[in-house]
């Protein structure tokens, strides 16, 4: 039988584990990785905010989160598409550094896709009229009274639709970092023309 902690002892078996948290975070709402802090760089400046994790495809090596085309994130990944991903289970003590190159879907049919399985509830949040971060005089959601009144419909909210984003992470590294009293332990896995390259790290 295998001991607990042996998935940590071999590269090979941290990267297997690491596409399993990242799956269970993109599928669980309770998971620590289904909302991971997305940071982009526009010239000296960097920006974080929290995201929620909808998808991950392990072979294509991608992640994908939902916003409004509107937001300033976007304009900032227009100018810089390399972008940061990072995740912390508190109780694995495991944090990851994501980071790759990002594509933004609207009008395709990758954004289509995204769009027909998101809830009503989530479509809500690029239904407001006003861009997001736009200045106002008094505690708004932004979004149209009649979508406040009740659950609205998936029709309702399909005005949300021309502001819908995807943004996908096409990843070329990640930085494993595991605290354990017994001592603590790094990983780096980068991917490159030539495959994959893994290497352990001083913490
Ligand atoms: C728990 C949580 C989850 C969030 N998920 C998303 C998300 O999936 N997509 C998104 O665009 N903003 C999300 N936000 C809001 C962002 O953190 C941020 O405030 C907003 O997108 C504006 O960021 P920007 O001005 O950098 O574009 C979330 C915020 C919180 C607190």
């Amino acid at each position: 039988m295998k001991s607990r902690n042996e998935k940590w002892d071999t590269l090979h078996g941290i990267l297997e584990n690491i596409w399993l948290m990242l799956e269970h975070g993109a599928t669980h709402s309770d998971d620590p990785f289904h909302w991971p802090i997305l940071g982009t760089a526009l010239k000296a400046a960097c920006s974080l905010r929290t995201v929620i994790l909808r998808q991950v495809n392990k072979p294509d090596r991608i992640l994908v989160c939902h916003t409004d085309a509107r937001s300033a994130k976007v304009h900032e990944i227009k100018n810089n598409s390399q972008t940061s991903w990072l995740f912390y289970h508190p109780e694995k003590k495991v944090q990851l550094r994501v980071t790759g190159h990002t594509t933004l879907h609207t009008h395709d049919s990758f954004a289509d896709r995204q769009w027909a399985d998101t809830s009503s509830t989530s479509r809500l949040n690029y239904c407001a009229s006003q861009p997001p971060g736009t200045p106002i005089d008094k505690p708004s959601s932004g979004l149209p009274d009649f979508l406040l009144k009740k659950i609205p419909t998936l029709l309702e909210t399909e005005m949300g639709r021309k502001h819908f984003m995807a943004i996908v992470l096409h990843i070329y590294s990640i930085d494993w970092l595991i605290l354990k009293l017994a001592g603590n332990r790094r990983a780096r896995f980068d991917w490159d023309e030539d495959g994959l390259r893994a290497t352990w790290l001083v913490p």
